[in-house]
């Protein structure tokens, strides 16, 4: 099976070569574990090298993201033609006199990809989707949505939060938010209270189906770029 390479050191060999081509994949962690910047530097990381990607952007304007990555290191400018950003404002506009969020969302993502063939799709966030389209059977609206995205046939990563309470629970013991199963990988990031004054960010892969991955902790480090290493006592 073709893998989609996250081109982040030491990523791709704790997920032995890869994320299998066409899975649905959750990326998941509390506000601030960079689920976003480790999301479009995977995005990024493909489309310099012309695999072509979506990044679907319904918490953040297209600019403030574009200020957030171009932070960090990242150039938009180098991806023009590779790499596309769809916000809440864009899709606002599509939205005329009303009609159902899921329904456009699908609709404007499919017909995107007539014209401009991506492989992969970044949804940032589940939770924004879940608030706009108002989703009154949280598990069939889900369940719905994840079949949907297997069925688009590009390779999806679904960014998702939990509130504090949860952040620290492995994702076995989540409870309502059961898209785990859903899921065919799930990526999960914390931080992680080290001594009096430190946090160390960290990584773990919690399922990839098809995949012989390593299932520990991993430390997830930025410094120009990121890089996922063993975490050292
Ligand atoms: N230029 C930078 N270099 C390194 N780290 C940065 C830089 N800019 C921001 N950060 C860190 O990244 C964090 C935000 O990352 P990001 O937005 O990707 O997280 P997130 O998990 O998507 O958050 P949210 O839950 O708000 O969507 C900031 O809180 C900060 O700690
Ligand atoms: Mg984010």
């Amino acid at each position: 099976m073709r893998r989609i390479r996250t081109y982040t050191e030491g990523l791709d060999q704790v997920l032995d070569g890869g994320i299998p081509q066409g899975s649905v994949v959750l990326l998941v962690g509390a506000p601030g574990t960079m689920k976003t910047s480790l999301a479009y530097s995977i995005l990024h990381g493909n489309a310099i090298r012309d695999g072509k990607g979506l990044y679907v952007s319904l918490e953040q304007g297209r600019e403030s993201l574009v200020h957030h990555v171009q932070s960090m290191g990242f150039d938009p400018a180098e991806t023009k033609q590779t790499l596309s950003i769809l916000d809440l404002a864009t899709l606002r506009k599509k939205m005329g006199d009303g009609g159902s969020w899921m329904e456009l969302f699908r609709m404007y993502t499919q017909s995107i990809r007539t014209g401009f063939s991506y492989d992969l799709l970044v949804l940032d966030s589940l939770d924004a989707l879940e608030v706009l389209a108002q989703f009154q059977d949280y598990r069939g609206e889900a369940f719905e949505l994840f079949k949907w995205l297997r069925g688009l046939g590009c390779t999806s990563l679904v960014l998702g939060e939990m509130p504090p309470s949860r952040a620290r629970a492995q994702p076995e013991s989540w409870g309502r938010h059961r898209e785990d199963y859903l899921a065919d990988g799930i990526i999960f990031l914390t931080m992680e209270k080290r001594g009096d004054f430190e946090v160390q960010r960290r990584l773990r892969v919690v399922k990839m189906r098809g995949v012989r991955h390593d299932t520990a902790w991993h430390a997830l480090v930025f410094d120009n770029g990121f890089r996922v290493t063993e975490i050292l006592s």
